[in-house]
């Protein structure tokens, strides 16, 4: 920060035309809040606040905010919270990633708003820490990411818990009459108990340890459990870290760059981590101009393992990868494969860090380079004619025996189209067959769901059935499992190829060619393409912020960002 620059109280005055005037307004204010003329002069940091009574995962947020405060003032600064939109994943409606750009835009206006020297973004349910980071990016102010933990698992019966891979696996247990009514109603109040994200390496879980390997987090802080002891004294350094930077600022600009984006895509393809953190690290990366290719993801996913036995790939949950070594032991393993110039918020370079790693290691949760789980990374990216921009395939949460197969199209053509026939025992399919689910992409009416996860219809699934090829334009939760293609695009609604697939069709799914064609010929799709009408409600005809998702959205190839937030080009 250049000396001359004000700071604290004095930044970015309201304008009454009169700047002397402005900061005696804001001072006498400030002041009626018990605040000492000593007090008015410290440098401020900002405490982006994401606690609601409608975010179960952020329950624990006023504690954790206390000892946030603690560390800024520690640090010499005036900590000072302010409010921001929280998404509580399953309390949103149609769906979270909806109001993610939202929550980046009041994110980056509030810090931009407001006098702060430095900013704490206190975030953790799936989508809030990318809207922080993306919100940070574009500000580019000084700022540390906090992230919420995981949730300690439960127990039922001499069975592990954890929210929410368990909840699918005994929701598809019960659709199968494994599981009866009762047992069910049981289960339910044992999936969650404690506060915090999800205890597996979901959505929320891969964007904590994409955060701390950006550099964005304080090292060693991603995995650390909600109720432990450590993630308040995380909080307290955090703010001490972001008080630090006052006086010798370390940008996002600084921190999240095409190396540390490359080292934290590895560290996803080694997690196993969940599908929508491609989504959500495309959009943080891409505002500040860094593009990642799918075709790039594919070759850092050829040459990296898989290494973490984390639900829903592997056993375990969040908690033992906290005991195992957490995000350190796997830059530990990677660390051949990673950029070690790369810095964090506290001035560290990544090589540093590992230097100073203590070393620790539980072999049963993560695995060596040496030996991994898998030789190549969790997701691949899939082209074709289906999909010319690109598809998803969580290959490590798939059925491999699934991964060269030419099958039948049983289609779809909306989330209710599904839902009122996917349990029709007359239902035309086989476990041979392939299900497409059309028109649940980004500018859908259902908004891009995570609903790629079609269920196994239950005339199937009462068969034994446990997996099928799937193929969607929509999302997967990170806490899911299947042989499910997602993020088709570009997507149905704008007339993508997915829109045109028919019941009957040949479709044809290659791994090992990372592949994915509708058997048609061109002529034929040529003719169904004059014919398709579209079914998107015009951005004229929608009104608030509806109107601007709508017209705004991008592709999931490109974020899903908002095309006006990104990075305006140099004149
Ligand atoms: Fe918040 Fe899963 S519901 S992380």
């Amino acid at each position: 920060m250049d000396e001359q620059d004000p700071t604290g109280f004095a930044r970015g005055l309201t304008n009454y035309g009169d700047k002397d005037f402005s900061l005696y307004l804001r001072n006498s204010f400030a002041a009626s809040m018990g605040y000492s003329r000593e007090v008015l002069k410290k440098p401020i940091v900002g405490i982006a606040n994401s606690f609601s009574g409608f975010n179960n995962c952020h329950r624990h947020f006023p504690e954790l905010l206390d000892a946030v405060k603690r560390g800024v003032l520690l640090g010499g600064g005036l900590p000072i919270e302010f409010p921001t939109i929280s998404l509580g994943e399953v309390f949103l409606s149609p769906t979270s990633l909806k109001f993610r750009n939202l929550m980046a835009m009041d994110t980056e206006e509030m810090i931009r708003a407001q006098p702060m020297d430095a900013v704490v973004l206190m975030g953790g349910c799936d989508k809030t820490v990318p809207a922080q980071l993306m919100g940070a990016a574009s500000i580019d102010l000084p700022a540390v990411q906090l992230v919420a933990g995981p949730m300690m698992t439960s127990r039922y019966g001499e069975e592990r818990l954890g929210a929410c891979t368990d909840c699918r696996r005994f929701w598809g247990k019960y659709r199968a009459k494994e599981v009866t009514t009762e047992q069910i109603n049981d289960i339910e109040g044992r999936l969650a108990t404690t506060s915090g994200t999800c205890a597996v390496m979901g959505t929320a879980s891969t964007m904590a340890c994409i955060s701390e390997t950006l550099g964005m987090s304080l090292p060693g802080t991603a995995a650390i459990p909600a109720v432990h002891a450590d993630r308040l004294r995380a909080a307290e350094a955090s703010g001490r870290a972001a008080a630090q930077m006052v006086t010798s600022p370390i940008r996002p600009s600084q921190v999240i760059t095409e190396k540390s984006v490359e080292n934290a895509l590895r560290v996803l393809l080694a997690l196993g981590g969940s599908t929508n953190a491609i989504i959500h690290l495309t959009a943080i990366a891409g505002r500040l101009g860094i593009k990642i290719s799918l075709e790039r993801l594919n070759s850092l996913s050829d040459e990296t393992p898989v290494l973490v036995n984390l639900k829903p790939v592997g056993m375990h949950y969040m908690e033992d990868f906290f005991f195992a070594g957490g995000v350190g032991a796997v830059l530990r393993e990677l660390r051949p494969l990673l950029h070690l110039d790369t810095i964090s918020v506290t001035g560290e370079t990544l090589g540093e860090r590992l230097d100073q790693d203590p070393g620790y290691i539980d072999r049963r949760v993560i695995a060596s380079a040496e030996a991994p789980l898998e030789p190549q990374g969790g997701l691949v990216a899939l082209f074709g004619n289906l999909a010319p921009r690109g598809a998803i395939l969580k290959r490590s949460a798939a059925d491999k025996n699934l991964f060269e197969k030419e099958g039948r199209a049983v289609v779809f053509s909306s989330l209710e189209d599904l839902a009122a026939r996917v349990d029709d025992p007359d239902l035309d399919i086989t476990a041979d067959d392939i299900m497409v689910l059309q028109n649940a992409g980004p500018k859908s009416a259902s908004g891009m769901p995570e609903a790629g996860y079609l269920p196994i219809p239950k005339k199937l699934s009462a068969q034994g059935v446990k997996d099928m090829i799937r193929i969607s334009d929509a999302r997967m939760s990170g806490t899911a499992f299947g042989t499910i293609v997602l993020h088709v695009a570009p997507e149905a609604s704008t007339g993508g190829p997915l829109a045109l697939v028919r019941n009957g069709d040949r479709i044809r799914l290659s791994v090992s060619e990372k592949r994915i064609e509708l058997l048609v010929d061109e002529a034929e799709l040529e003719r169904r393409r004059s014919e398709w009408t579209g079914n998107l409600v015009p951005p004229e005809q929608r009104r608030g912020y509806d109107r601007l998702y709508a017209s705004e959205v991008l592709q999931a190839d490109e974020g899903c960002d908002f095309a006006f937030l990104q990075p305006v080009a140099d004149a």
